[in-house]
């Protein structure tokens, strides 16, 4: 489904990702790990079209996307759940839900996808009017992830989604990420959280200091000692 080629990426021209190859298939569920700084968020956003590689290609479903603008990726399905949530504090819950069905193919089923993600977030449903600056970490996630299925995510795309939540939160969130995963989305989750991260998914890749430096099944990952001594620095 998504095919990244060879991608070297940075800001103001100071590569920060350099020559990053990755698959994700239709219907998977795969981690992208790494400590802090090591491209994560530089990759994420690139694929949904904030940032524009140096040089690569970004296929999806064998369409070259690299170039597209972000809204354009939006249409396709690519849609990136940010990290630190980025709820629009000042909108109600419900304001925010609908801002995310905005895109030409997600706006005619608003109201029914409306339904599945308060089906999946009964806590969203209770604070429907309620402004999004006023919940908490855990549900500002929650809303989050429900804004991006709002737009009728294909390829769904989050950024380190345990961050700053209580543990009974990260357990919560990673049951939807897997529900998420059972009813066939293909999802990129991208965590500095090792273990939980290789709990959930099938496959992961290690990034350190903007390389790809272990990938594979989970089992393998966890077993690699390259995997730890990325997250050191070693
Ligand atoms: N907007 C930016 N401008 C300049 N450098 C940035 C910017 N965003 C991130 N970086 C740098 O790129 C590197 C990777 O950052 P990031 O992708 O945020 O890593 P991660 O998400 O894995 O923590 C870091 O060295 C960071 O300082
Ligand atoms: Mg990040």
């Amino acid at each position: 489904m998504l095919e990244i080629e060879h991608l070297v990426t940075g800001y103001g021209g100071v590569p920060v990702l350099h020559d990053v190859s990755l698959k994700l298939g239709a219907g998977e569920l795969v981690g992208l790990l790494g400590a802090n700084n090591a491209g994560k968020t530089t990759l994420i956003n690139n694929l949904s079209g904030i940032f524009t590689p140096m040089s690569g290609r970004i296929l999806f479903e064998g369409q070259d996307v690299t170039r597209l603008t972000a809204r354009q990726r939006v249409e396709l399905g690519i849609v990136q759940v940010p990290e630190g949530r980025m709820v629009f504090p000042e909108m109600s819950v419900r304001e925010n839900l609908l801002l995310g069905g905005i895109n030409q193919r997600a706006k005619p089923h608003r109201a029914q996808q409306m339904e599945h993600v308060l089906e999946l977030f009964p806590r969203l449903r209770e604070r429907l009017g309620q402004k999004a600056g006023t919940l908490s970490g855990g549900e500002q996630q929650m809303l989050a992830i429900g804004r991006a299925l709002m737009a009728e995510a294909r390829l769904l795309m989050l950024d380190e989604p345990s961050l700053g939540l209580s543990p009974l939160f990260v357990q919560y969130i990673f049951g939807i990420i897997d529900r998420l995963h059972k009813e066939g989305l293909t999802i990129l989750l991208v965590e500095q959280n090792l273990n939980l991260t290789l709990r959930h998914a099938q496959r992961c890749y290690v990034l350190e200091r903007g390389r790809i430096a272990v990938e594979g099944s989970s089992d393998v990952v966890k077993n690699d000692p390259r995997t730890r001594s990325a997250y050191l620095g070693l």
